[in-house]
């Protein structure tokens, strides 16, 4: 067996023989396939990218048909029962478990970084009463770089994980930061006794008690679905993150390109609009017509489908789990019986049976976070704080990858060529 393909030009008669390398060709390769040495090569089209390799990576593996989703080679089943995001961050970072001493010395670090200059706090009082904190994270991550310009310099190794320290430390604290500004509420100040997941809690619940007294249940809750988000190999967020970090701009610039992405309702945003839907749905004998009008193209089955599982998300099964913890604590959200019959009749319909949709990670978990008093605007801002490891693995991968360039597709021009511009005076005389 040799690994090639042999294409012939059937325009030209002509006969190509391409390399083929872990499965995939190089795209450029196609580039000699040519009507004549005036024309363009042959070159792919592939919107949204659904087949087509951007990068080699070693952080994340995905196996949409049967539901796998390891970090690193390790299961995301175990990582979720039996390590914390700290380790899990570490992880994905630095490509191997911590040793006690690196374990120890990441979460200093890590917690140590949990402050922002004063004037990242004046600015983000700054936003109207009613920001979305999305954008107000977005912003604040990427005028992060004003307050660290020499994060620009990416080919410095320290430099590189100085940043990504304090990117993983602050981002709690300017999503915190969001949250209670829609509330009118004092911001508060990081509380470094706390653990990660406990010191987010403080930030957006503690009122006038001297020390916030975190319920470890929630916090692990909390922990496990930071977890459950930390990487997901070429998602859309990571692809923007890559995409702008390629033109070799700070990570800061990069990550917030990538909370944009994740802003949007087909990635991150779903999980708010899961919410949402459920509430319009409202109860059980609403169901049916719903289904319906998602069949008859109306709208989408909000947290179903996905565009590389083809089997139930690994992600939706842990958080399914993760919701009787936290119920336990909160009181069962109500709109949890409207979920589980929705999921059961999607399942079992025609529609989404055939075109393999089951729920993803967004279907259930907006359903803890309403339960943990949570605006649904804040669900993507939870989202956000648990990829940020994710991203920047992946940012660190591209910058020391030799084959990355800038990201730069081809287009296919479909507009007018050559016409004789008229000055304005003239046409509209
Ligand atoms: N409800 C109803 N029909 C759907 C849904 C859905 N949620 N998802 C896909 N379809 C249909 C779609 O209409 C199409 O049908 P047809 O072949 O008749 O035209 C078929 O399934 C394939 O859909 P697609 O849009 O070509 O698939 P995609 O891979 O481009 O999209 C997706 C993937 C996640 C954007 C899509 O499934 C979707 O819009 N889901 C709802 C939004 C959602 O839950 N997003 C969260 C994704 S997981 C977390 C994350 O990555 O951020």
């Amino acid at each position: 067996m040799t690994d090639s393909l042999t294409v012939r030009d059937n325009r030209t008669g002509a006969e190509y023989e391409i390399p083929i390398t872990d499965g995939t060709i190089k795209a450029a390769d196609l580039g000699q396939i040519k009507l004549n040495d005036d024309t363009p090569g042959l070159a792919t089209y592939d919107p949204g990218f659904v087949n087509t390799a951007s990068c080699r990576s070693s952080v994340t593996y995905i196996d949409g048909e049967a539901g796998i989703l390891e970090y690193r080679g390790y299961p995301i089943e175990q990582l979720a029962e039996k390590s914390n995001f700290l380790e899990v961050a570490y992880l994905l970072v630095h490509g191997d478990l911590p040793s006690k001493e690196q374990y120890d010395n990441w979460v200093h670090h890590i917690t140590y970084h949990t402050f922002v200059h004063e004037n990242v706090k004046a600015f983000m009082q700054g936003f109207r009463y009613d920001a979305h904190p999305m954008g107000m994270l977005m912003a604040s991550v990427g005028a992060l770089s004003t307050f660290y310009p020499e994060a620009a310099n990416i080919s410095d190794p320290d430099n590189r994980q100085i940043q990504i320290i304090r990117m993983i430390a602050k981002m709690p604290t300017l999503g915190a930061w969001a949250f209670r500004h829609a509330q009118g509420k004092p911001y508060v100040y990081p509380d470094n006794d706390l653990s990660y997941a406990e010191n987010f809690m403080s930030m957006l619940f503690k009122m006038s008690e001297v020390k916030y007294d975190p319920d470890p249940r929630i916090a692990k809750a909390l922990d496990t679905l930071f977890i459950l988000h930390a990487d997901h190999e070429q998602n859309c967020s990571t692809n923007a993150v890559r995409s702008v970090g390629s033109s070799q701009v700070d990570p800061y610039s990069a990550v917030s390109a990538g909370i944009g992405a994740l802003f949007g309702p087909l990635h991150g945003g779903a999980n708010e609009a899961v919410l949402k839907m459920l509430r319009r749905i409202g109860s059980k004998s609403e169901i049916p017509a719903f289904i319906e009008g998602v069949k008859a193209g109306n709208e989408r089955l909000m947290g179903f489908g996905h565009r590389v599982y083809k089997n139930y998300d690994p992600r939706a099964k842990i958080i399914k789990k993760a919701c009787d913890d936290v119920f336990e604590v909160t009181g069962v959200n109500p709109l949890l019986e409207v979920a589980q019959e929705l999921e059961k009749i999607a399942l079992e319909d025609e529609y989404f049976v055939k075109r393999k949709l089951y729920p993803n990670v967004d279907f259930y978990s907006g359903l803890i976070y309403e339960a943990l008093e949570f605006p649904p605007e804040m669900f993507t801002v939870l989202f956000a704080i648990g990829r940020t490891p994710g991203w920047l693995a992946q940012w660190l991968e591209l910058v020391q990858d030799k084959e990355q360039k800038i990201a730069r597709p081809k287009q296919i021009y479909t507009g007018e060529r050559k016409l004789d511009f008229v000055p304005a005076a003239e046409r509209w005389a």
